[in-house]
């Protein structure tokens, strides 16, 4: 593992790459870090189709990383971009120094939640993405954190609200479609760091704990007063435990 890893950040639903804009700031001194765009969000305009699978997705990870050259990567994701990195992590282990699982799940969706998806890319198309993003900041910010700090509450609103319903609807039916992977956390053998907050309604505590469980030596991180947007919610804590997990990956 090279004293400098690449880390590569994949941002949730239905948000782009400046998600992560303050944490790859944060962490330029000890990774080359990058952070794409999932086809169709922020500025990525690659073509869409009706339905783009987290196994899509890791795809085009795959092509990005052979594009520029990257052999291995601590691969992180939040939320649905844990979905992904789950999904990447099941077809090229080889590929992974270590998996940062943000505000995530292995379970697949309920056929409730399936059926919330469809409405979901409906709606993004018959009352916009904008209305969709306003729904949302309450389940992804913790009552705390948009008392304290507007600013960010409008800002995560806004990041939302610019997303085309064309990839807001794709994503939402490929969420739909995704397998439960619990079956290959017990598998996972590379060095795995599980972040949430102790207020994520979306991602329940026992969920990321059932993670650290299933995990062989994984470490689990909960920052308190914070909901699903752990990195925003609590930047320094965030910032200071993934530089832990990467110094320690350096002496593994
Ligand atoms: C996300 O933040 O990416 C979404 O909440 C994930 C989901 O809806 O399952």
């Amino acid at each position: 593992m090279p004293p400098h890893p690449t880390l590569l950040l994949l941002h949730g639903f239905p948000q782009d790459n400046t998600l992560w804009q303050g944490t790859a700031a944060a962490l330029a001194d000890v990774a080359d870090v990058i952070a794409p765009d999932l086809r169709g969000f922020g500025a990525d305009r690659r073509p869409l189709p009706a339905v783009l699978t987290m196994e899509a997705y890791a795809e085009d990870i795959k092509q990005e990383l052979d594009a520029r050259g990257v052999e291995r990567v601590v691969l992180g994701g939040l939320s649905m971009g844990g979905y992904v990195a789950l999904a990447f992590a099941e077809r090229w282990p080889e590929r992974l120094d270590g998996l940062l699982l943000c505000n995530t799940k292995a379970t697949a969706d309920t056929p409730e939640g399936k059926a919330a998806r469809e409405e979901t890319a409906r709606n993004a198309f018959d009352k916009g993405v904008a209305v969709i993003a306003r729904g949302m900041v309450p389940k992804l910010l913790s009552a705390d954190t948009r008392a304290e700090r507007p600013e960010l509450a409008a800002a995560v609103e806004a990041l939302m609200a610019r997303q085309r319903p064309e990839a807001v609807a794709a994503a939402a039916r490929g969420m739909a479609l995704r397998p439960d992977r619990s079956a290959l956390l017990p598998t996972l053998r590379v060095p795995t760091l599980i972040c949430t907050g102790d207020r994520d309604e979306l991602m329940p505590l026992p969920t990321s704990e059932a993670m650290h469980l299933a995990i062989p030596g994984s470490a689990l991180a909960v920052f308190p007063r914070v909901a699903h947007l752990s990195n925003l919610e609590a930047p320094e804590a965030f910032e200071a435990t993934v530089r832990r997990f990467l110094a320690s990956l350096s002496h593994a």
